[in-house]
């Protein structure tokens, strides 16, 4: 079981939809991440500690932490979370850990960060660190979720990282977002990414040279597990390899976390 290792108070909380919201809490004074970790929070529920893990969406340089979430009615933890209020105490492990790092990749022409649902969240981290600028010519980073309403936070992200005071000379040279839905007929971009991807959709749409390339390409993707294997396919044959442990390669991924 997680250790519960900080006590901290919430700070903002926004309700995008009935089964999303972003929260704000204190971070503790010695609490170091790297952007595209996660953390265990949690809530005391019934006397005893719920604790799920959970990518911080907030840069390294933030003095608060960020989070992204889904509210699953029957979830042990989501179910009372969705409910949190300013002031409220919610629940932090003392470490940060996972490998959905730029760090984890080398050096590359575009840095592509995939996502459906919440796998978002830890790119938020991710685009807000300069060291991603520094490190790949152009950042793309592609949400698709099955509803229009279901992109705000991304749309939202996307505004901060334009405008944001450390990143914003960047980010807009360097910067693409891009979203799709799958099941809202007003969206222009339909469909799920790996299908715009094996059609070519997605770099016409964006104006880039057509598929993946292990000369060129660097991929960090974040969603569900059978999302994560069919990108995977789709990087593996056009010849990019993961990352493994000392072994650097051109992807990276991480399964979004829900509960
Ligand atoms: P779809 O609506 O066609 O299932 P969810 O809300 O279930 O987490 O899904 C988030 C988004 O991810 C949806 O748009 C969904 O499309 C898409 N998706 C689900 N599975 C895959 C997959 N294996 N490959 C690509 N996209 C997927």
């Amino acid at each position: 079981m997680a250790s519960v290792d900080h006590r901290v108070k919430v700070t903002m909380i926004e309700h995008y939809t009935e089964t999303l919201f972003r929260f704000r809490c204190e971070r503790p004074p010695h609490l170091k991440f790297r952007a595209g970790q996660f953390i265990m929070i949690g809530l005391e529920i019934d006397g005893k500690p719920v604790m799920r893990a959970y990518s911080i969406t907030s840069p390294e340089w933030d003095e608060e932490l960020e989070f992204y979430s889904i509210k699953i009615q029957d979830g042990p933890l989501t179910s009372k979370l969705q409910h949190i209020q300013v002031g409220d105490e919610v629940l932090l492990s003392g470490r940060a850990v996972g490998n959905l790092l730029p760090f984890s990749l080398r050096e590359g022409e575009r840095l592509w960060l995939l996502s459906t649902g919440t796998g978002v969240a830890p790119f938020g981290s991710i685009l807000r660190d300069e060291l991603t600028y520094q490190k790949f010519g152009k950042v793309f980073l592609t949400h698709t979720c099955r509803k229009i309403n279901d992109l705000q936070y991304s749309q939202q992200l996307a505004e901060m990282v334009y405008n944001d005071p450390l990143c914003d000379d960047y980010a807009q040279k360097q910067f693409h977002y891009y979203n799709s839905v799958t099941r809202d007929p007003g969206h222009p971009r339909q469909g799920r990414i790996t299908d715009l991807i094996r059609s070519g959709k997605l770099f016409d749409d964006l104006g880039v040279e057509p598929g993946f390339d292990p000369d060129r390409d660097r991929v960090m993707l974040c969603g569900s597990m059978e999302f994560n294997l069919e990108v995977k396919d789709i990087l593996e044959e056009a010849g990019l390899r993961q990352t493994s442990g000392r072994n650097i390669g051109e992807y990276v991924l991480e399964k979004a976390f829900v509960g």
